[in-house]
Order: C-alpha cells, then sequence, then structure tokens
C-alpha cells in the first residue's frame, strides 16, 4: 500500500464513528477531577528532551530507548512528550504556580509518545487523562488521588479493575534497600540480561521489573522495600491504607510495583484489569515527592496518575458498557431547487442557531438521493420544501421511526413545534 495512505505503526485513528466512547469518557474524567477541585492544565506536546531525562530519570526504559528526539533547525533537542508528569511540573514552575494557593490540583488530557514495541493496548502514540497535585504532603491526598481514579472507573460503570499499592519508600530508606538488592542479585550477576546488569548499580530496583524470563526469575526471592521503610514511610503508607479501609476502597499491597520512572517516592499504584491482556493497567501513578525540586523548583511534594484511555476503551468496549446515547440529527429539510434550497439552508442555519442539529442539502443531490441520506445519518424528523409549501409557508414533518405525518407552520412557532416534537420522541 502506498504509504501516504497508511498511518505510522503504533499510532491510530479515533474515526467519527466511534468518537462518543471518548467524549463519554473524557466528560467523566473531567467531570470527576473537577469535583475534587482540579483545574485544567495544557502543555506543549514537545519539550526540551533535557526536561524528562531529568525529570523522568536517566536510566528508564522510556528516557533510554523510547523517546521520540529530533533536533530543531536552530539543533535544540527537542523530545515528544512519552508522559504528562513533567510538562505539568515544568508548567507550574515556569509560570509560578506554587505561589498561588497549596494545594495546586491539576488535570489534564494529553497525547503521549513512546517508541515501544506496539502490540493490544500499546501504542506508540497514546491518549492519557492524567492528574497531579502539588504542596499536598499528608497521605489524605494521596488517598484524595486515588478515590479520584477510583471514582472515574466507577463512574463509568467499569468493573473488575483491581488497585494495588506499595511504598518504595524516600531516598534514606530506599538507599539502605538498593544495596540490599545489589547484594542479592550480585550472586545471579553472570545470568542477568545486559540491561539489568547495566542498572544493578544505578536503580537496582528496576531490576524487579525485568520481563525477561531468567530475570523475572530470580525476584521471587528478592529483598522486598516494605522490609526496609523508614519510620516516616512507613507511617506515610500505614496512614494511606488506613485512609483507603475508611473510604472503603479495595487494595492489595503488592511490594514488586516499582514504576516504570524514577521519580517515584513513597506511595505508588497500579489498576489493573485482567481483561485486556498483557498490558493490563488502566491506570497508574503515585508520590513523586523530589521531582519539582529536581527539574528546578522549591522542595513541593506531589503526586498524581495517568489513565490509559485507549485501554479504557478496550475495557470498557469488552464490558459493553452503555456510553452517553450519540446524538441524533432532529431535522433534514429536502429542497428541490436553488430557491428552496437556500430556504432550506436559512431554516437550518437558524435551527442551529437554536440548538438543533439542522441538516440540508450542500451536495446537490435528486430529491430521492436526499431523503436516502436523511435515511442514513438517522435523521429523527424530515421536512420536504417545494413551492407550494413556500407559498402556503406550511410543510409536513415526517417521523423518520414510523412515517407519521404532522403539519406545521414555517412561522416563528416552528423551533417551539419542533422542539416539542424531539422531546415527545426522546420520551
Ligand atoms: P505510566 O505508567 O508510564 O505513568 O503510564 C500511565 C498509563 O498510561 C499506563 O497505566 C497505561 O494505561 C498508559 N500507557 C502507558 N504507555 C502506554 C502505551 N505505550 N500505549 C498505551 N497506553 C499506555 C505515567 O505516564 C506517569 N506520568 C503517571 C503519573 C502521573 N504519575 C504521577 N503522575
Amino acid at each position: 500500500m502506498d504509504i501516504v495512505t497508511k498511518r505510522p505503526r503504533g499510532t491510530e485513528d479515533k474515526l467519527p464513528k466511534e468518537i462518543y466512547k471518548w467524549h463519554t469518557l473524557e466528560k467523566v474524567a473531567r467531570d470527576t477531577a473537577e469535583a475534587y477541585g482540579c483545574k485544567e492544565i495544557r502543555t506543549p506536546t514537545f519539550e526540551h528532551t533535557e526536561l524528562f531525562q531529568r525529570g523522568v530519570g536517566g536510566t528508564t526504559d522510556v528516557v533510554q530507548k523510547e523517546m521520540y528526539t529530533f533536533e530543531d533547525k536552530k539543533g535544540r533537542s527537542i523530545t515528544l512528550k512519552p508522559e504528562g508528569t513533567a510538562g505539568a511540573v515544568r508548567a507550574a514552575i515556569e509560570n509560578g504556580l506554587f505561589n498561588d494557593a497549596l494545594p495546586l490540583k491539576t488535570y489534564y488530557f494529553t497525547r503521549c509518545f513512546r517508541y515501544e514495541t506496539p502490540q493490544s493496548g500499546r501504542l506508540r502514540e497514546f491518549n492519557q487523562f492524567g492528574i497531579e497535585v502539588f504542596g499536598a504532603a499528608s497521605p489524605s491526598s494521596d488517598v484524595e488521588v486515588i478515590a479520584l481514579a477510583n471514582d472515574v472507573i466507577t463512574r463509568l460503570g467499569v468493573k473488575n479493575i483491581s488497585l494495588e499499592i506499595n511504598s518504595i519508600g524516600c531516598p534514606a530508606c530506599r538507599a539502605e534497600y538498593h544495596k540490599a538488592l545489589k547484594a542479592y542479585y550480585e550472586q545471579y550477576k553472570d545470568k542477568l540480561c545486559d540491561t539489568c546488569l547495566e542498572r544493578l548499580d544505578r536503580n537496582p530496583m528496576r531490576l524487579l521489573d525485568c520481563k525477561s524470563e531468567i530475570c523475572s526469575g530470580f525476584k521471587d526471592n528478592a529483598p522486598l522495600i516494605l522490609d526496609y521503610l523508614c519510620d516516616d514511610c512507613k507511617d506515610h503508607f500505614d496512614g494511606v491504607k488506613k485512609r483507603l479501609d475508611a473510604l472503603e476502597i479495595k487494595y492489595t499491597v503488592n511490594p514488586l510495583i516499582v514504576r516504570g520512572l524514577d521519580y517515584y517516592t513513597n506511595t505508588v499504584f497500579e489498576f489493573i484489569s485482567n481483561e485486556i491482556g498483557s498490558q493490563g493497567a488502566v491506570c497508574a501513578g503515585g508520590r513523586y515527592n523530589g521531582l519539582v525540586e529536581e527539574i528546578g523548583g522549591s522542595l513541593q511534594p506531589g503526586l498524581g496518575f495517568a489513565m490509559g484511555l485507549e485501554r479504557m476503551i478496550m475495557v470498557m468496549d469488552n464490558q459493553q458498557l452503555e456510553y452517553e446515547p450519540e446524538k441524533k440529527c432532529d431535522l433534514y429539510i429536502a429542497s428541490f431547487d436553488e430557491e428552496t434550497n437556500i430556504y432550506a439552508m436559512t431554516l437550518a442555519n437558524r435551527l442551529r442557531a437554536e440548538g438543533f442539529w439542522a441538516e440540508f442539502d450542500t451536495a446537490g443531490r435528486s430529491f430521492k438521493a436526499q431523503m436516502k441520506y436523511a435515511n442514513k445519518i438517522n435523521a429523527a424528523y424530515c421536512m420536504v420544501i417545494g413551492s407550494d409549501e413556500l407559498a402556503a409557508k406550511s410543510a409536513k414533518l415526517k417521523r423518520m421511526s414510523d412515517g407519521e405525518e404532522i403539519a406545521v407552520k414555517l412561522d416563528d412557532s416552528f423551533a417551539q413545534k419542533l422542539n416539542t416534537l424531539i422531546m415527545d420522541i426522546s420520551l
């Protein structure tokens, strides 16, 4: 096939016939975020590469292997954002948002770009709905963020999603854990894959996430971070669990969740579906108390999550959930010649201004073809405007579901009448 008519591997077209699913998901996510006091933030699609190197972390797969990086015409290194957190933090620092009321609660919808091997639920361009909250260090904030994600899932009617949580501690207790982990993996040094070998020194926790058959076999007996938490981190994690219990949000503690991005501290979590194959994480996030400072701001606690929208839609489709009903065309106005077509156009325009979905012929079609089109687009009513109707200033509205005809006056009362008839149909 000609490359021009083929989309790049790992990308998707969201087509008009299925876009209502996206609208439902986006509306529920937005309404929920706003009920929690979050305000939307929109950041650029591309950033300086250094932001992600520093923010996401040099030892992560995302930075080492998956970024879409290029030089712009002035030789600057630019990267399409692989995730939303680093950009939100950068924007908050650059625009002085930490000087406003804290906690600062934000949400976003963003496209992300990662050069991964495409498979079901894993794309090179995908969409995230995300939350980032700054300036709140208490476990209540962790649970508010988790509850928000849980609420989006519940409001959508999605079932069978499990929540797994863990704490990966602060830099102090993690240093002790790293030592133990390194010592443990040293004994398998000659069997580890090249990536794990390379990460053993710099970021041994990443070894727990290795998908290679041999390396993943070693994690069963590896030391667990929860045994290394300092008192403060342990208290924080206990506080999170206590509050999740109070909200009756079910979870399991999975000490092997380490997350694929470097910025996390303390609480990390994943919402997982087992209905969509191996890429089951539909939403993931955690706390990142050092990130704002790392990127160049003040010391500011932060936390958040991102929900993979393509994966959520896969789960929703799989569970055959009800979406908000698609909008229907209210009225198709058929015409015969230039005069009646111009009348149909002005009437459609008036109706559109009043909030109706009205259509008329813009393709120069025959009367028969217009009626066929009205049927195809599933119009609720159809009206024929010929010279007789124009002269009499009255016409007949045909209800397409049963062919019933209703006489109407083409005067100021028309929109009101149409509205009543549409309401009758939807009852
Ligand atoms: P992440 O775990 O890399 O975290 O991605 C979050 C979610 O995005 C995943 O759980 C998944 O649903 C979706 N996702 C990730 N990669 C792909 C892909 N290649 N194709 C389709 N969907 C994908 C983050 O991005 C963090 N920024 C989340 C966060 C926000 N943590 C704190 N605040």
